[in-house]
């Protein structure tokens, strides 16, 4: 079994349907409301643990009742909750999601105590980090906390998967010192000042990447699938999956969880991201997030069967 240690975010989803994104100033009458747990860590926490990774998860809740429901659902996953710790002051973070009828979606994230994740939060886990086979972090918390857990993993010579999600200005540094880097469309124009539409444009953004020091780039292009760079090949395409999607919600965070346990597990980037595409492919026909996030039983039916 995989060991991979998340750092980010743990966030309560308030998702509601809706006919049309609202305008300033409009209400809209919506369709279904749903609550669940989300957060772009606590996602991909559970993305890769229903892969198979055995996952150890540090975040910050606050001290209420969405916390204590954050380690239930964590301990549910089989994912291990030492090292979440409780904010007394800050609440445990929330989001507005708005899902229209085309399946996208519109978000706002208040991070809340996960915001609030300090460097020594961090480095309390560095047991955890000493056994694991893979670092995945996102932007979704505080900046001295992403500096701390690659600055750690760094140390412990442990590979780091950086989803820069949300984007958020990190030191080139800081950046250079990351094995892997999964950014969107957006995130990889915001990150190298090249507007990312097509492959032509994810190449150039990799290459700029890649000399950066980072010597894997993964440019997910949504369902054109990925743009890979590793500078030992050619970049490559990487072809997504057609499928009718439900709610597109979580889609990046199934893509990290999964990527990053099969490549724990010893795969090839493209093999990785080809079987990446598939969880991230089978979490857009269900509504929700971590919800969402399929097992590693019905990806392997899925690529055999196409269903
Ligand atoms: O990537 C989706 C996630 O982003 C949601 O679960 C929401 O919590 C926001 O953080
Ligand atoms: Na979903």
């Amino acid at each position: 079994m995989v060991k991979i240690v998340v750092v980010g975010s743990y966030i309560v989803d308030l998702m509601s349907r809706t006919p049309h994104m609202p305008k300033p100033g409009e209400t809209v009458l919506g369709g279904p409301f749903q609550m669940g747990p989300g957060g772009k860590g606590g996602n991909q926490a559970v993305a890769a643990a229903r892969q198979g990774a055995q996952v150890t998860m540090v975040t910050k809740v606050g001290n209420d009742l969405f916390g204590e429901d954050a380690i239930r659902n964590f301990k549910q996953e089989s994912i291990q909750t030492t090292y979440i710790t409780k904010d007394e002051k800050e609440a445990t973070g929330a989001a507005l999601i708005a899902v229209d009828q085309h399946s996208e979606n519109m978000i706002v994230v208040s991070l809340g105590a996960c915001g609030k994740l300090t460097k020594e939060d961090v480095q309390q886990a560095s047991e955890a980090f000493r056994e694991a086979d893979m670092i995945l972090v996102q932007l979704e918390t505080s900046i001295e906390a992403i500096q701390a857990t690659i600055e750690l993993a760094n140390e412990l010579t442990k590979p780091v998967v950086l989803n820069p999600a949300p984007y958020q200005k990190v030191d080139a540094a800081t950046l250079s010192k990351v094995t892997f880097i999964t950014p969107n469309e957006t995130e990889a124009s915001l990150l190298t000042g090249i507007s990312v539409h097509d492959e032509k444009t994810a190449q150039a953004a990799a290459i700029k990447l890649y000399n950066a020091g980072i010597s894997n780039v993964i440019i997910t292009l949504g369902k054109k699938g990925c743009y890979v760079y590793d500078g030992n090949n050619q970049g490559r395409l990487i072809e997504g999956f057609a499928i009718d999607a439900v709610d597109s919600t979580g889609a990046g965070d199934a893509f990290n969880g999964g990527f990053s346990t099969f490549i724990a597990s010893g795969m090839s980037i493209d093999e990785a991201v080809r079987k990446a595409n598939a969880v991230a492919a089978l979490s857009v026909t269900k509504v929700g997030t971590s919800v969402a996030m399929p097992t590693n039983e019905e990806v392997e039916t899925f690529l055999e069967t196409g269903f």
